[in-house]
């Protein structure tokens, strides 16, 4: 077994918030990555999320878990789930929630290090008030020796959904000889017994050797598989990380389990954005939150203490067969001051409006693209550094520049957009993130950022002739969830975050 954690006063302290968001969830303290068990519960979202309390890098994973009335302002609640049994001993990888029988049922990957790699298994864990969880004594419930289509080591994250009154459940997976990643289905009537269905669907030529975190909505009238390929290659243009959340549209046959679908579509053009989850509200809305970070790149934040934050909550479409996400309108509460908005700008210089500015806001943009070829938006502007979102009309690109950001800087990202008259942008800047809607979600580009506090001015700039504005306002944005301490004296993090234990 692999180190043994119950000491609340080993957890990680924060000794900078200069990056620590102001509105987006994040760890208390420590590392976090993929959102977990993300559903709506007894009146209140649940956003568990994958983390290490002990440090800010990658270790030993337990279930941190936060609610929201409103899926704007986030509460920290106690960490639900740490891997302390046997079958679960090296980590409670990804999973779900899900209501049932008035209890929340949580089921995630317990992962296991054996000689030739992992082994991997379905567990349950059940709860009655929504906050401490109680693991099943018939762990693991699912294993992958259902099929010689299966690689054990690689079988995780899985996701629950209710359809006819039966449960079905999707796993990432892979073929056994590692070179296709695929999605397997399960079903259930009573949540702990669990049959092998079917694989659903499979990698084919490209699209990546593992799948993981895949998530199964009802979108508009389509089935929408949603999953993170990883091993993806990067050679062929279509991708530029190695692993890139998307979807596929299509319809899945519940008698044969199998999911027809059309091409890949990705869910974010940015550098950072990985392991989405969807849930539904209950007005039927399906809102997506992911891991606004990826793998193995540059985190300058663990300096401080933690590391990893997730995307603000965003509400799916399909239109013309196209995936949409926009930000959910449930954002709007954290508007607390007084909007500043202009009207009917001619801009035919570098020109940074009064009052629009800032590291923890929003900016909703409306240009006349047919009086503005090509312009660029510069936010997050101090000495010597900007990041800049570049739009040129007649390549029909936009272009995210983030050579010059900050710390760790990215490079560029270029994508290209379906021409419009009108180019409307919707920009959520927080302290070290920005995440972009494009034209009503119809792209969005998402990527963490390193600027200095001090860097908070906006300057917007015509790149040929002009750049004319129909609209623009800035919304200032309130904290979304507590604001760590920084001490600099030994702190006492029970004192500091009494809701961790
Ligand atoms: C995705 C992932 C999951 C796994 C988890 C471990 O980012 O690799 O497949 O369950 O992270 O933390």
């Amino acid at each position: 077994m692999s180190e043994k954690i119950t000491d609340f006063k080993r957890f990680a302290q924060i000794t900078d918030t200069r990056w620590y968001p102001r509105y987006h969830l994040a760890a208390p303290s420590g590392w976090c990555n993929d959102p977990n068990g993300f559903c709506f519960h007894n009146g209140q979202y649940h956003c568990f999320y994958q983390y290490y309390p002990y440090g800010a890098e990658w270790g030993l994973m337990h279930w941190g878990h936060a609610v929201s009335d409103d899926l704007a302002y986030w509460k920290h609640l106690p960490i639900a789930l740490k891997p302390d049994k046997p079958y679960d001993a090296d980590g409670c990888y990804s999973g779900c929630a899900v209501e049932f029988d008035k209890k929340l049922y949580l089921m995630y990957t317990g992962n296991l290090k054996c000689e030739s790699g992992h082994i991997q298994t379905q567990c349950l864990a059940k709860s009655d008030d929504g906050v401490h969880f109680t693991k099943s004594e018939n762990n693991p419930i699912i294993r992958a020796e259902v099929s010689g289509e299966i690689h054990c080591g690689d079988f995780r994250d899985p996701k629950i959904w209710e359809h006819d009154g039966k449960f079905y459940a999707v796993i990432g997976s892979r073929t056994p000889d590692k070179n296709f990643g695929q999605v397997l289905l399960y079903e259930s009537e009573d949540m702990e017994h669990w049959n092998f269905k079917s694989i659903a669907a499979r990698s084919e030529r490209n699209l990546g050797r593992m799948w993981e975190c895949p998530n199964f909505a009802e979108i508009d009238g389509y089935d929408v598989l949603i999953f993170s390929p990883m091993e993806l290659d990067t050679a062929d243009e279509k991708f530029f990380n190695d692993r890139q959340a998307g979807v596929l549209i299509g319809k899945l046959d519940y008698e044969t389990g199998k999911f027809e679908h059309g091409d890949f579509q990705t869910l974010d053009e940015g550098f950072d954005f990985y392991a989405p989850q969807v849930t539904k509200t209950p007005d039927g809305r399906t809102i997506l939150i992911g891991w606004l970070d990826t793998w193995h790149v540059d985190m300058p934040e663990s300096v401080d203490g933690w590391a990893g934050q997730m995307t603000v909550p965003r509400e799916l479409h399909v239109r013309d067969g196209k995936i949409f996400s926009t930000p959910v309108k449930e954002l709007e509460n954290l508007r607390k001051w007084q909007e500043v908005s202009y009207e009917n700008l001619f801009l035919t210089e570098p020109t940074a409006l009064k009052d629009v500015e800032g590291d923890a806001c929003e900016i909703v943009l409306n240009v006349d693209a047919k009086r503005s070829e090509k312009f660029a938006i510069a936010v997050r502007v101090g000495d010597d550094e900007q990041t800049c979102l570049i739009y040129d009309a007649t390549t029909e690109t936009f272009t995210l520049d983030c050579d010059e950001s900050g710390e760790s800087p990215k490079s560029v990202r270029e994508f290209s957009v379906k021409p419009t008259d009108k180019v409307k942008l919707d920009i959520f800047i927080d302290r070290s993130s920005l995440e972009i809607f494009i034209n009503d979600g119809a792209k969005v580009i998402s990527s963490r950022i390193y600027p200095q506090r001090k860097s908070q001015k906006i300057v917007f700039m015509p790149l040929t002739d002009s750049l004319a504005i129909d609209s623009v306002s800035c919304h200032k944005l309130d904290f979304g969830l507590p604001h760590p301490h920084v001490k600099d004296t030994e702190v006492n993090l029970k004192n500091q975050f009494p809701f961790l234990e």
